[in-house]
C-alpha cells in the first residue's frame, strides 16, 4: 500500500502529497527499457532548446549550457556509467533532465522543458529510433537478397522437383525456387521504404496535445533530427501510434515469408528429401541421440514468426478503443516494437547466413524426379499437334494409368504401347521425356528457361538497387 514515499521527487511531483504504492512505480515506469531511446532523447532537446533560444523564449546562454549539459549526459550513458535513480528516474526523458539539472544546475536545466511535453518527447524519440533502425534492416534484406540473386545464378543448372500440395508437380530450377522467396522479399523491401517514410515524421513541438504556445520553429528541430516532415496536427501528433503498428504488420508479413521458406528447407533437409545440407555454423546436435543435426536455425525462423505476429496483435488490441490523443496505454507501444524490430532484424541476418552456407545436393534433387512430372508436357506434345488440351490431358492421363497397371516407368512405355493409347503420337515423342527440355519449354516471362530465370535475376537485382 501507499507509503511515505515523497512524490515531490517526481518531475510531474508538484500537486501530489500522497506516496505512490512500490508496486505502482515500477508498473508505472518504463526507464528500464526505454533507455535505448537515451541518444534520440537528448538530441531532441537539444533541438528544442536551440529552437527555444530562437523564438527567444531562453537565451543563448541558457541553451549553450543546456547544450553542454546533455552532451555530457550523453557521454556518460555511452561510457556506460549512467545511474538511474530507482523509483525517481520513471522513464528516458525524466532520468536524463534529472541528471542535467546536477550537472549544471536547476535554474538554467528547470528551463528545458519549457513549452514541452513527455507526449511529444516520447513519440520523437521512437520515431528516429525506428527510423534508424529500420534503415538498417533495409540494408540486411538488400544483403540477403543479394545472395539470393547470386546463388540464382550460379546454380541455375540445377533441376528439381516443383511442387503443389507438397506433390511432385513438375521439374523447375532450384534458382526458380530461391527467386520465389526473393520476390516477395523484395515486395517487403519495397513496403519497407513506404513504412520508413511515414515513421520519419516530427511530433516535436506538438506539445502535451494542443501544440506550442511560444511561437517554436518545429521545421527548424524537423531537420535538425532527420526527418522528412511533420506531424500536421498537434493533437494527433501525440496520439499516433501508427508507425509502430505498421512497422508490426510489416515485419509480420516478412516473417510469415521467412517462416515458410524456412519450412521449405526444413523439408528439403530432411534424410527423406536430403536436398539441402545445412551448415555446422546453422545447426545443432542432439543431446540424446548422436547421429542426430537439427536445422534449428530453420525452426527458430519458423518459429519466431508466431511471436512476431503476436506483437501486432497485442498491441492493436491496446490502441482499440482509446480516447483521443495521449493515453498511458500508449507506453505499451515501446516493449513490441523494441522486441520486434531485434526479432526481425535478428531473422534477416540468419536466413541470410543460412542461404549463403548451405550446400545443395544435385544428385539428390535429380533422383526425385518423376517421369509423371512430364505428364503434362506429354499433353502439350498433342496441344502443338492441334489437339484440344481437354483431350490431351485425358489421353495424358491414360499414359499414367497405362505405367501405373503395367508397372512401367511412363518414359520407358514403348512408342507402340503410347500409339495404342492415341495414334497421334509419332516418334519424336520420347524427347518429351526430358526434364531439363521441360523447364526450357516454359519460356514465357516468369517461367522455368534459363532465359527467363536469368531475366528473373536481372528484375530482382534492379530492385534490390532502387
Ligand atoms: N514513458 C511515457 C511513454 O512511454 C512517456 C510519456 C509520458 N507522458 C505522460 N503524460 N505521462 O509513453
Amino acid at each position: 500500500m501507499a507509503d511515505d514515499k515523497p512524490t515531490g521527487n517526481m518531475l510531474w511531483g508538484g500537486r501530489f502529497t500522497g506516496g505512490l504504492d512500490p508496486l505502482m512505480v515500477q508498473y508505472n515506469e518504463s526507464i528500464y527499457f526505454d533507455k535505448v531511446l537515451y541518444k534520440q532523447d537528448i538530441l531532441g532537446s537539444i533541438a528544442f532548446a536551440r529552437a527555444n533560444a530562437k523564438s527567444g523564449i531562453i537565451s543563448q546562454h541558457e541553451f549553450t549550457k543546456l547544450e553542454e549539459g546533455l552532451l555530457l549526459v550523453k557521454q556518460e550513458w555511452e561510457a556506460g556509467v549512467f545511474k538511474i535513480v530507482p523509483g525517481v528516474d520513471e522513464d528516458i526523458h525524466t532520468a536524463n533532465e534529472r541528471r542535467l539539472g546536477e550537472m549544471i544546475g536547476k535554474d538554467i536545466a528547470g528551463k528545458l522543458h519549457t513549452g514541452r511535453s513527455r507526449n511529444e518527447q516520447i513519440a520523437t524519440d521512437m520515431r528516429m529510433w525506428l527510423r534508424d533502425e529500420l534503415r538498417t534492416i533495409q540494408q540486411h534484406l538488400r544483403d540477403f537478397l543479394g545472395v539470393i540473386a547470386a546463388r540464382a545464378e550460379k546454380e541455375i543448372d540445377v533441376v528439381m522437383p516443383g511442387y503443389t500440395h507438397l506433390q511432385r508437380a513438375q521439374p523447375i530450377r532450384w534458382s526458380h525456387w530461391m527467386l520465389s522467396y526473393g520476390f516477395a522479399f523484395a515486395s517487403d523491401l519495397d513496403r519497407l521504404g513506404e513504412v520508413i517514410r511515414r515513421v520519419n515524421r516530427s511530433a516535436l513541438g506538438c506539445g502535451a496535445l494542443a501544440g506550442n504556445p511560444f511561437g517554436i520553429d518545429r521545421e527548424m528541430m524537423s531537420e535538425e533530427l532527420g526527418f522528412e516532415g511533420l506531424l500536421w496536427n498537434s493533437m494527433g501528433g501525440v496520439a499516433d501510434r501508427d508507425f509502430v503498428a505498421e512497422t508490426l504488420q510489416w515485419g509480420s508479413m516478412l516473417m510469415q515469408h521467412i517462416s515458410r521458406w524456412a519450412e521449405d528447407l526444413i523439408i528439403y533437409s530432411t534424410a527423406e528429401f536430403g536436398f539441402v545440407r545445412l551448415a555446422d555454423a546453422y545447426s545443432t546436435g542432439s543431446s540424446l541421440m548422436p547421429q542426430k543435426k537439427n536445422p534449428d536455425s530453420l525452426e527458430l525462423l519458423r518459429g519466431k514468426s508466431g511471436r512476431a505476429f503476436g506483437h501486432v496483435a497485442g498491441f492493436m488490441m491496446t490502441q482499440k478503443g482509446l480516447p483521443s490523443t495521449y493515453n498511458k496505454d500508449l507506453q505499451e507501444s515501446v516493449e513490441p516494437m523494441l522486441d520486434h524490430v531485434k526479432t526481425v532484424s535478428d531473422s534477416i541476418q540468419i536466413a541470410n547466413g543460412v542461404l549463403a552456407t548451405l550446400a545443395i545436393q544435385p544428385a539428390k534433387m535429380e533422383a526425385s524426379l518423376d517421369p509423371f512430372m512430364l505428364a503434362t508436357d506429354l499433353a502439350d506434345y498433342l496441344v502443338r499437334k492441334g489437339v484440344p488440351f481437354r483431350e490431351t490431358h485425358h489421353i495424358s492421363g491414360r499414359c499414367v494409368a497405362l505405367s501405373e497397371q503395367t508397372g512401367t516407368p511412363m518414359n520407358e512405355l514403348t512408342y507402340e504401347q503410347l500409339k495404342g493409347v492415341d495414334a497421334r503420337f509419332d516418334k519424336d515423342i520420347s524427347d518429351v521425356f526430358n526434364y531439363e527440355k521441360s523447364v526450357e519449354m516454359r519460356s514465357a516471362k516468369g517461367g522455368t528457361s534459363k532465359s527467363s530465370v536469368l531475366e528473373q535475376i536481372k528484375v530482382l537485382r534492379a530492385m534490390i538497387s532502387a
